[in-house]
């Protein structure tokens, strides 16, 4: 079969959420996503997937961990926000459609959460998830210097449900 017959997505693999045995895994496709400035650290998974189960969900081909997001959300000052904290995909499945499948299920968790304002921030060059964040309804307001540890400045994104 070919693109764009394949898609969508959801006929390959499933977001499911990932558990404490999945860390290995999850370390593993962090290495190889981010830089070392970007990643986030053992104790960081650990206390995510230990607060908010369903924070964390990942995607599977067979046993390997192939993606991921992370998502959270909280009110602020009357205003029920949701973050969408990371996503990620393994190189060998990247250019395929998975980082938008996994950016609108993130999405779709956060809608079903009752979040009426979704937040994203990404690196200023970071062309890939700059282009995966424009296919959806997010506007670009802000940015944040220094935001990472590498010392990079991020572009900083909303997008507001009705
Ligand atoms: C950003 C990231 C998640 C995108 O994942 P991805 O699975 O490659 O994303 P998609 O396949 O949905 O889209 C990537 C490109 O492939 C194209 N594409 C989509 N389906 C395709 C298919 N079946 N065949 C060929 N190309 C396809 C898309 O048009 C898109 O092109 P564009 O970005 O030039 O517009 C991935 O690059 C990644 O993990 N990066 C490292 C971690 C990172 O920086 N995360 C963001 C942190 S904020």
């Amino acid at each position: 079969m070919t693109f764009p017959e394949s898609l969508p997505q959801e006929n390959r693999f499933t977001a499911i959420p990932a558990t404490l045995g999945d860390l290995p895994d999850l370390l593993a496709l962090e290495e190889e996503a981010f830089p070392t400035g970007e990643r986030w650290s053992e104790d960081i998974f650990k206390e995510e997937l230990a607060r908010r189960p369903e924070g964390i969900k990942i995607l599977k081909d067979g046993n390997k961990i192939i993606g991921y997001f992370e998502v959270e959300h909280e009110s602020r000052d009357g205003i029920h926000v949701g973050d969408i904290g990371s996503i990620a995909v393994s190189n060998d499945y990247r250019g395929q459609g998975i980082g938008e499948y996994l950016l609108k299920t993130a999405i779709s968790t956060l809608k079903s959460q009752g979040v009426s304002l979704i937040r994203a921030k990404t690196r200023y060059n970071n062309v890939e998830m700059l282009n995966l964040l424009g296919r959806f309804e997010f506007k670009r307001v802000g940015a944040t210097p220094n935001y990472y540890r590498s010392g990079h400045d991020s572009v900083d994104f909303e997008m507001r449900l009705r």
